[in-house]
């Protein structure tokens, strides 16, 4: 069998990021583990917002970036959701005390996931967003190992374009 590929994909502008959201949100299920590479400014907040409301189905839901609070949780009947930055977080030893894993069905979004290397074991999904050559552009590169299908269909969505 091949090596799972990441799949990247060009977004012109913060409209076609919310676009592959709301794909990629399809493909998320109970539990999954969701990290977020790359630069500040690089658009992972955005990507989160717009997967979070996708998946909760409310496009009016408040996503602030959750930088300060390190921690931000959402939720309606179905789905729980904890929305973390680990910007700021310093003490790998702490993550326990974040809660991220106390309900194993929550869907978990982790921007900077570099600063507790081992989440990468455990991820579902690895978004990694780099600056195109202009302010607007954003490169992003998805990999999913385990989720066949959110490649093929994405690859599906674009070529459709
Ligand atoms: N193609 C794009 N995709 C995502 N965001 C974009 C894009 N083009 C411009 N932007 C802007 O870039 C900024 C990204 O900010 P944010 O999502 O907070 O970044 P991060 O969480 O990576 O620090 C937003 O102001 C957004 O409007
Ligand atoms: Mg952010």
């Amino acid at each position: 069998m091949s090596k799972p590929k990441p799949f990247c994909v060009f977004t012109k502008d913060e409209n076609e990021t919310v676009l592959l959201a709301k794909l990629l949100a399809r493909h998320i299920n109970h539990g999954d583990l969701v990290l977020l590479n790359g630069p500040l400014g690089a658009g992972k907040s955005a990507l989160v917002r717009a997967m979070i409301k996708s998946l909760l189905n409310q496009p009016d839901l408040e996503v602030p970036s959750p930088t300060f609070l390190l921690v931000l949780p959402y939720q309606n009947e179905k789905i729980s959701i904890l929305h973390a930055d680990l910007y700021r977080f310093e003490h790998e030893e702490e993550i326990e005390e974040l809660g991220l894993f106390d309900n194993p069905d929550a869907i978990i979004f982790v921007e900077w996931p570099e600063r507790v290397p081992w989440l990468m074991q455990k991820a579902d999904i690895i978004i990694s967003l780099q600056f195109g050559p202009d302010n607007r552009g954003r490169q992003i590169e998805i990999f999913a190992p385990k989720k066949p299908k959110l490649i093929a269909n994405s690859i599906r969505v674009i070529t459709n374009d």
